[in-house]
């Protein structure tokens, strides 16, 4: 049995622009997914948010799943432009209300709020003002996240500020695969840098606030690994993971950015002062982590050049490894860097489809194995001493994935997206299991 330690925090995640729908109701402004996702060739067929779960409309549905689940703690995102139709100034009273009822609806079942203040969706008019590149967008995102502790605070204990700057930062500013579709590195330096002051800015508001809660941030981190010994290929490994995640760690943990990154972009570097830095290290409540894979670098014999390569292991619909070890291996990374600090994974799960059995039930034998086995690796970690409070499943239910449009399904709760009827999947009844006992057998 792998019992888990009293008051473990299981719960699911989303985000509002991936399960919302809605995204100009009630006076909301349109966010960079919205103008991103309409744009031709950006998603899959073209696919947008536009009703996505229709959670908006359904969040007492939702909720009352959760509740049959048995989730601890839901992890939702906040959407900007709903409480910010222009990104800062005037608030809209009517987008602030949707998230005071939800959280309201969630503590009402018992269901413990943690708050995302920014999972992606900028206001567009932010955006026209330069978004992530401009340097006052610390102040902008600061103002946005007093008005949310101000009205949400008195019950929101948990915020967290930023999901996964990397991806804000390198997929929307460098590669453009995300909103708002940049494809400059500079942009994206600057970008990631202005994300992590407005962290900072926004746990300087939430400590000045006087509340009482916890405030920390979510990262995404990969296991890097190489494939052979060569040294080219440990020189690209080291890269990776400099930029993808000592990047955003060695800022939070030690108070700088790694020397490397500096040289290797050279002029590009964003000027950098101490003062940035001290900020950026203040210290927070507790860490989330993101982790859904390994990446694994090889040389190609025949042409000597260093690329990614697959292992034997199992791979998902999102063409990522099942590596569970991974998690264990980031997690104690990350505590060896951040000490007692506690840790939630707060984003772990897979895409696979679903088999829709003729009577209705989902059968997803793939997903309830990897969630079982990153669960093992989860109880590992505490059993080692790692500060592990909480686990949150990507996803709660099956969602608008970005780029992917709503080809790739991860959630424990099975979406028809004709007629918005929510299943538990297999993998739901066996993670509502898992909560109910706190724990897991080697063959439940
Ligand atoms: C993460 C995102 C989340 C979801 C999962 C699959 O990078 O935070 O919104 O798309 O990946």
């Amino acid at each position: 049995m792998y019992r888990f330690p009293e008051g473990f925090v299981w719960g699911a995640a989303t985000a509002s622009y991936q399960i919302e729908g809605s995204p100009l109701a009630d006076g909301a402004g349109e966010s960079i997914w919205h103008r991103f996702s309409h744009t031709e060739g950006n998603t899959h067929n073209g696919e947008t948010g536009d009703v996505a779960c229709d959670h908006y409309r359904r969040y007492r549905e939702d909720v009352a799943l959760m509740k049959e689940l048995g989730l601890k703690a839901y992890r939702f995102s906040i959407s900007w432009p709903r409480v910010l139709p222009e990104g800062k100034g005037r608030i809209n009273p009517k987008g602030l209300d949707f998230y005071d009822r939800l959280v309201d609806e969630l503590l009402e079942n018992g269901i413990e709020p943690f708050a995302t203040i920014y999972h992606w969706d900028l206001p567009g008019a932010l955006h026209d003002l330069g978004g992530w590149i401009n340097p006052e967008i610390e102040h902008w995102f600061a103002d946005y996240a007093a008005v949310l502790f101000l009205r949400l605070g008195d019950r929101v204990k948990r915020w967290i500020t930023l999901n996964e700057p990397w991806c804000s930062a390198h997929l929307g500013y460098v590669t453009g695969h995300h909103a708002p579709g940049l494809r400059d590195q500079w942009a994206g330096l600057r970008a990631a840098h202005h994300l992590l002051l407005a962290h900072a800015a926004a746990v300087e508001v939430y400590r000045a606030s006087g509340l009482q809660g916890q405030i920390g941030i979510t990262v995404n981190i990969n296991a890097t690994h190489a494939g052979d010994d060569a040294p080219e290929t440990l020189a690209v490994v080291r890269r990776v993971d400099t930029y993808n995640t000592r990047f955003f760690l060695e800022p939070l943990f030690k108070g700088s950015y790694p020397e490397e990154l500096a040289q290797h972009f050279g002029r590009a570097w964003p000027k950098v002062t101490a003062g940035d830095l001290e900020r950026i290290a203040q210290p927070m409540d507790f860490l989330g982590i993101n982790y859904y894979t390994r990446l694994i670098f090889a040389k190609d014999p025949a042409t000597g050049t260093v690329r990614q390569v697959k292992s034997t292991a199992p791979y998902t619909d999102m063409g990522w490894e099942v590596y569970p070890e991974g998690l264990y291996e980031v997690l104690k990374r990350v505590h060896e860097m951040a000490g007692p600090l506690p840790l939630y994974v707060t984003e772990n799960g897979a895409a696979f489809p679903d088999r829709i059995r003729p009577d209705g039930t989902v059968s997803d034998p793939e997903r309830t194995d990897y969630l079982r086995q990153h669960f093992i690796q989860a109880h590992r970690c505490i059993q080692d001493g790692i500060p592990l409070a909480g686990y949150f499943v990507w996803s709660l239910m099956d969602n608008f994935e970005w780029a992917f449009g709503y080809s790739k399904r991860f959630g424990v709760v099975h979406v028809d997206f004709e007629t918005q009827k929510r299943t538990v999947k297999e993998s739901g009844r066996f993670f509502s299991r898992v909560i109910a006992q706190n724990g897991l057998d080697a063959e439940s």
